[in-house]
């Protein structure tokens, strides 16, 4: 068992939950917008739920906000998300004081530029000290951080690992294991999100798209959250 399992009794805790951010591009269809323009009410939902998952006292919580193969999407598309992220992490700059999260980016830096990578980085560095953590997923894939992680421990000259090793070797070592997945848009897959870590969590899936998804939301998710019974394999 991991080390990093939330095994609990029959009250589950909640220290961390994940987001599927998935619909925007159905919320613009829907209104006869460009997919960007749902993208960009994504980000408002984004800002809406970070506030939310702060005042719940949450440990952790982790955003999808682009995967490996987001990159397969036209560019006028993945320009418009960069963007979006661009604004995002100049906003963060300019409010950390107002901001309680350690802020940490999942995901593989290289391919973004030096002026990117030097901002996410910086964030990064300017937060490490806080206790609670806020994980956005950039270029994110479970798979890509599971071989990630593999090769720093090859390099580091392991031979053998052990899955506590593992876990520290993974770009979510800071964080819990998720407790609560919540996939907005309706569709039932995780789509190489948090393969390690989402073990034992419990998932939610809502047919809910992103930019309509509003901490009420998120409630109605929580309180179905404490209805489950986790047994993390036990009786
Ligand atoms: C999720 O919304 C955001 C990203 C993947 C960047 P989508 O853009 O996937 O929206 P749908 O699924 O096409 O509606
Ligand atoms: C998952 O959504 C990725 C993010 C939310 C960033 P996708 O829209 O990319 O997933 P698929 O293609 O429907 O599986
Ligand atoms: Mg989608």
């Amino acid at each position: 068992m991991s080390e990093k399992t939330n095994e609990t009794g029959a009250t589950p805790v909640l220290r961390h939950v994940a987001f599927i951010m998935d619909g925007n591009g159905r919320w613009a269809k829907k209104r006869g917008l460009p997919r960007e323009h749902g993208h960009a009410f994504g980000v408002k939902a984004f800002r809406a739920i970070v506030d939310h998952c702060g005042r719940l006292g949450l440990e952790a919580a982790t955003f999808y906000a682009f995967s490996t193969e987001n990159w397969k999407r036209p560019p006028r598309e993945v320009n418009a998300i960069m963007k979006l992220m661009d604004t995002y992490l100049g906003e963060c700059e300019k409010k950390l004081d107002q901001y309680e999260f350690r802020i940490c980016f999942l995901g593989d830096k290289s391919a973004f530029d030096d002026k990117r990578r030097g901002r996410m980085e910086r964030l990064e560095a300017l937060t490490r000290d806080r206790t609670r953590i806020l994980n956005i997923a950039l270029n994110y894939g479970g798979r890509s951080e599971l071989v990630t992680a593999c090769n720093r421990l090859l390099a580091a000259g392991k031979k053998n690992v052990t899955e506590a090793e593992l876990n520290a070797a993974l770009y979510t070592a800071a964080s819990p294991d998720p407790d609560l997945i919540i996939r907005t848009g309706g569709d039932l897959r995780i789509s190489n999100f948090l393969l390690w870590q989402a073990a034992y969590a419990e998932l939610y899936f809502t047919d809910v798209l992103w930019p309509d998804f509003g901490p009420a939301e998120l409630d109605a998710a929580i309180a179905e959250y404490y209805t489950r019974k986790r047994r993390f394999g036990g009786v």
